[in-house]
């Protein structure tokens, strides 16, 4: 056996060792539909591991819910591993909950102390609107990629890699806008409802590039008329950086404004100079 074999007996015993757990009192906004008037309902979770992330709590309450008859409680998830931004929940009144940079599919309960109670609630926002329980319509996002996330350029055939040199700030910079997952964070933490963070954040990662210039100023007004057409205005709260589990920069939301001043400009000549 070499050092970095790990110990079958060790790996059998913490598998089987059920360290601390936890007795929370759970509040949990159920509503039945679009249109059915919400409540909050208070449901009792003993002998919770604290190792369990967030959702594989919720997992063992639905099923304790529905080995009572009571129906499960809904709520949205996909990857678990910080990647998809399906999971939404406000967690005791923060977005994804208390830890920063972090997305609820990755909080474990170690976060919280046995005696908790914990309040658990969509996403909320005119532009979310409540499908069920804790699940909100994220459709608004989509608009708002697809006003702005494709390009229409004739692109030849496809290039061998690497043939545009990308400097590498620029290129980390655009890996960072990247990183969002759409979760809609942003817009439930901000007092205005606001999605600029994320809006900035899709443009800066096309529009960093250089393979992005074409389209940048048409994408920008594009992307930044559609997303007024659902979500509120920002007025630098910041929140939407507290509460983004993939830390986006709200520097991104400087360089959108910059790009969509200059656009208003230079569409605006293209325009008069094709008809
Ligand atoms: S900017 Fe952050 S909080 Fe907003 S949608 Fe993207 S990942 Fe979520
Ligand atoms: S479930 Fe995919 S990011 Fe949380």
């Amino acid at each position: 056996m070499t050092v970095t074999d790990p110990d079958p007996r060790e790996a059998t015993a913490a598998r089987t060792d059920p360290g601390r757990t936890l007795d929370v009192t759970l509040k949990v906004w159920r509503q039945a539909g679009p249109d059915a008037e919400g409540h909050f309902a208070t449901y009792e979770a003993p002998g919770i591991s604290e190792d369990m992330s967030f959702l594989e709590m919720l997992d063992v309450v639905n099923e304790r819910l529905a080995d009572e008859g009571v129906e499960p409680i809904s709520f949205d998830h996909d990857c678990r591993e910080g990647i998809c931004g399906t999971c939404s929940l406000m967690i005791n009144g923060q977005a994804h909950g208390p830890e920063r940079g972090t997305a609820t599919c990755q909080l474990h309960m170690r976060t919280f102390s046995d005696g908790d109670t914990i309040v658990i609630e969509p996403f909320r926002a005119t532009a979310f609107p409540i499908i069920k329980d804790l699940m909100v319509d994220r459709a608004a996002f989509d608009r708002i990629v697809e006003a702005g996330g494709y390009i229409t350029v004739a692109a030849g055939s496809a290039p061998d890699a690497n043939l545009i040199p990308v400097p590498k700030v620029v290129a980390d910079a655009a890996m960072d806008a990247a990183a969002c997952i759409a979760c809609g964070a942003c817009v439930a933490a901000c007092p205005n409802s606001a999605a600029n963070l994320f809006t900035a954040a899709k443009a800066a990662h096309l529009n960093l590039l250089p393979q992005g210039q074409s389209q940048r100023y048409q994408r920008t007004e594009t992307m930044v008329d559609t997303m007024e057409d659902f979500f509120g205005s920002c007025t630098n709260h910041g929140e939407c950086e507290a509460a983004c589990p993939k830390e986006i920069s709200i520097d991104f939301i400087a360089t959108m404004n910059k790009d969509y001043l200059r656009a208003k400009l230079k569409n605006r000549r293209y325009l008069s100079r094709n008809g």
